[in-house]
């Protein structure tokens, strides 16, 4: 093991089970973070490296905001916890008050969930309480997309679309979840922005809808944009295109927007980006800046009447929730996100900046050993030509970036780059001049 500064290694590396991460290969060779303060990152080694991923897309605001640091501070020395069940606080009342300000439609009703995984979780079981209450109980079923990503419980696993979270897992899936066609196309090949073709791939749920009958399906849930497969941007009209079939079949829309939720595509939800309105949105993330977790299902109006209207006064409406649903600190947090969201404008911020942003990212398609690019707003995905076997190409060129000092997440062969909103056009080039170089090194040594 090299390091400059072993006292920043723990004794035993053993103990921890690390989540999505090749144990055996970080253990040899660990990469620990030891600072994070704007843009930056400082490892065990004490080398400063840019953010290039805003952490797992969680920190858009900057590392370490004092606004935060101080409300969540102020937080747990007034209320550290108080259960969410049959009791409250006010700051609660008051984050789902500004969080409806900025959700589309009538998006207003607030379930607050402890991450992404349990907003998707609860999504799912929100559609089917609201069918039930509704009289549907026969709609049970789930439509997702191959490609999707929406968290790692079981349902969330059952309506994604990625091989390797489901293959191990196959026999314990959710029952009646079937998948519509991913949207990225071989001619989407470098293109920047939403392809003009593949809006006829929402068809597929149209066919699905045929298929099992329509009014037994529950909900149809997609990332308006695919994050963790490499921003696999939705063809223009397509989004639109599943609305339509949804209505047709009273089937729900969910959109899922852990990742593209508070500005990353530079409106505040891809939903407004895109001027189509789903019926539920689950975000997590960028809620609290990625530091107390915490995931949000912001619901149709409606949807909350029907569960609401079903139930006698004095019964439990939903027996659904968690020990840790909109918890003080979590909302401190948030609420500290909220005030510099206003503050500092940063939706506009990620909108203006998305332009360098998109520009400097599709100057790296000249590399020899890169395959593709995609990019919309505030995030784009660089897709690495396959080295003996899938997933090595993406992780050694992880491994090289992160030598010279930019770091991201790689999932696959390709390598996600979602910059923070506060960067400034020096930030954006750090952080594509970076790539570039820590590509070609992965590159050199590939060829000795
Ligand atoms: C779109 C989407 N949904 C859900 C999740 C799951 O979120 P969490 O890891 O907070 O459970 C993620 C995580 O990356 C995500 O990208």
């Amino acid at each position: 093991m090299s390091s400059a500064d072993t006292s920043k290694i723990p004794n035993s590396l053993q103990e921890h089970w690390m989540p999505f991460t090749s144990n055996k290969d970080f253990k040899e060779n660990p990469r620990l973070i030891t600072g994070a303060k704007g843009v930056y990152l400082t490892n065990h080694k004490g080398k400063t490296m840019i953010d290039a991923s805003s952490g797992l897309f969680c920190n858009p605001f900057g590392h370490g905001r004092k606004e935060i640091t101080e409300a969540v501070a102020k937080q747990l020395e007034q209320l550290d916890y108080c259960q969410p069940f049959q009791q409250g606080f006010g700051g609660s009342f008051e984050l789902a008050t500004k969080i409806a300000r900025h959700t589309p439609g009538n998006l207003n009703r607030i379930f607050y969930t402890i991450c992404g995984s349990t907003a998707v979780e609860t999504a799912i079981k929100i559609s089917v309480a609201y069918h039930r209450a509704k009289g549907d109980s026969q709609r049970f079923r789930f439509i997702g997309r191959e490609r999707g990503y929406h968290g790692m419980n079981i349902g969330a696993i059952s309506v994604g679309g990625m091989v390797n979270n489901i293959k191990t897992f196959a026999n314990i899936l959710m029952p009646g979840v079937a998948h519509m066609r991913h949207t990225h196309l071989p001619e989407h090949k470098f293109v920047s922005g939403q392809p003009a073709t593949g809006a006829e791939l929402a068809d597929d749920l149209e066919r699905i809808a045929v298929n099992f009958g329509g009014e037994n399906i529950a909900a149809c849930i997609v990332e308006p944009i695919a994050g963790s497969t490499g921003t696999l941007v939705p063809p223009k009209g397509y989004l639109k295109r599943l609305r339509e079939i949804c209505d047709k079949h009273g089937i729900l829309l969910i959109f899922d927007e852990v990742i593209t939720g508070w500005g990353r595509t530079g409106s505040a939800f891809a939903s407004q980006e895109f001027g189509v309105t789903p019926d539920i949105i689950t975000m997590a993330k960028a809620t609290t800046n990625g530091v107390v977790p915490m995931g949000v299902v912001a619901c149709k109006e409606e949807i909350y009447d029907a569960v609401m209207d079903a139930s006698p006064k004095g019964a439990v409406e939903l027996f659904h929730g968690y020990t840790y649903s909109g918890i003080p600190v979590a909302v401190a947090a948030a609420l500290a996100v909220q005030n510099i969201i206003e503050k500092e404008d940063m939706f506009s911020r990620a909108k203006e900046m998305a332009p360098y942003f998109q520009k400097g990212l599709f100057t790296l398609q000249d590399i020899d050993v890169v395959e593709n690019i995609r990019g919309y707003g505030m995030m784009g995905g660089i897709d690495m030509k396959m080295n003996i076997k899938p997933g090595k190409a993406g992780f050694e060129c992880f491994k090289a970036c992160y030598e010279v000092g930019v770091n991201f997440k790689a999932t696959g062969d390709c390598l996600i780059i979602a910059p923070q909103f506060i960067c400034e056009k020096k930030h954006i080039d750090e952080i594509i001049d970076k790539l570039r170089t820590g590509i070609l090194n992965y590159s050199k040594n590939l060829k000795n």
